[in-house]
């Protein structure tokens, strides 16, 4: 594989849709750095990776360290040309049973956190008049749902962000859209219990989880040339789900 001058930072990239993505781009000749939160996530990152980009900590709810470690990246002469905001959390409780942190933290790791991450990278993709952000949202920050205030609260918090900025960024040759996935086949549906699960399931049409692998690939095409036109936008891939 041929890797381009071009380089992805990936957010939780060492499982799930993130690493799903990491490898797709990789596949395109896109060098990545990856992030997780832990040593044995960036250890997982490193191997796939072998050696075209590298895995680093980052913890998206300690906000004021976003920026330093993104400063690092541009200071190994890496500049980022395409950002995939993709690392989020869940925290699950109805308002009356939810504190002050689990509020407070499922902002900041889902919301907040974008517009460090972002902020981390513009000035550079302005100055190239040329970038990519793109941004793993939920259908649930389309719809809400019972248990899911803070979730659907800093989901939907995405929209007007990556509208916005999209609008302040057109003429500058930088997209700024959004995937959101429905019910996808990863780790972050572990604890769903059968009977939650039989009901979801209920719920959509074509009858089947998504694959981490049919989100990275919508990530790939807004990535690329193709989708040079396309901004703003909201790519939703829910089996039907939410349309
Ligand atoms: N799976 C679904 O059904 C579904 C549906 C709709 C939307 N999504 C969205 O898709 C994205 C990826 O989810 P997934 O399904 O791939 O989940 P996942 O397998 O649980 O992976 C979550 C990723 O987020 C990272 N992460 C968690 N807390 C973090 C923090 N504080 N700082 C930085 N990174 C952190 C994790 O890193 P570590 O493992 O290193 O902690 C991991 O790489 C999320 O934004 C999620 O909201 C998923």
């Amino acid at each position: 594989m041929k890797i381009t001058t071009k380089t992805a930072l990936v957010t939780g990239a060492n499982k799930g849709i993130g690493k799903a993505i990491a490898i797709k781009l990789l596949e395109q000749g896109i060098r990545v750095i990856g992030t997780s939160t832990n040593k044995y996530g960036v250890q997982t990152i490193n191997k796939y990776l072998k050696k075209n980009g590298f895995g680093f900590i980052l913890d998206l709810k300690d906000t004021n360290s976003i920026t330093e470690k993104i400063k690092e990246i541009y200071k190994h002469k890496y500049s980022i040309d395409i950002l995939v905001n993709n690392a989020g959390v869940k925290l699950d409780k109805l308002l009356v049973h939810m504190n002050n942190t689990e509020w407070e933290d499922i902002i900041k790791i889902n919301l907040t956190s974008i517009f460090y991450t972002s902020k981390a990278v513009i000035r550079s993709m302005i100055k190239k008049k040329e970038g990519r952000i793109i941004t793993i949202n939920s259908i649930i920050g389309y719809t809400g749902n019972k248990g899911q205030i803070n979730y659907s609260t800093a989901k939907s918090g995405l929209i007007g962000f990556h509208k916005s900025l999209a609008l302040e960024v057109a003429s500058k040759g930088i997209t700024v859209n959004m995937v959101a996935p429905g019910l996808i086949q990863t780790d972050f549906i572990k604890n769903l219990n059968i009977f939650q699960y039989k009901k979801y399931l209920s719920n959509i049409p074509m009858k089947r989880l998504g694959k981490a692998e049919e989100i990275a690939d919508a990530v790939i095409f807004l990535s690329s040339k193709k989708a040079s036109y396309i901004t703003g936008q909201t790519l939703h891939i829910n089996g039907g789900m939410y349309m």
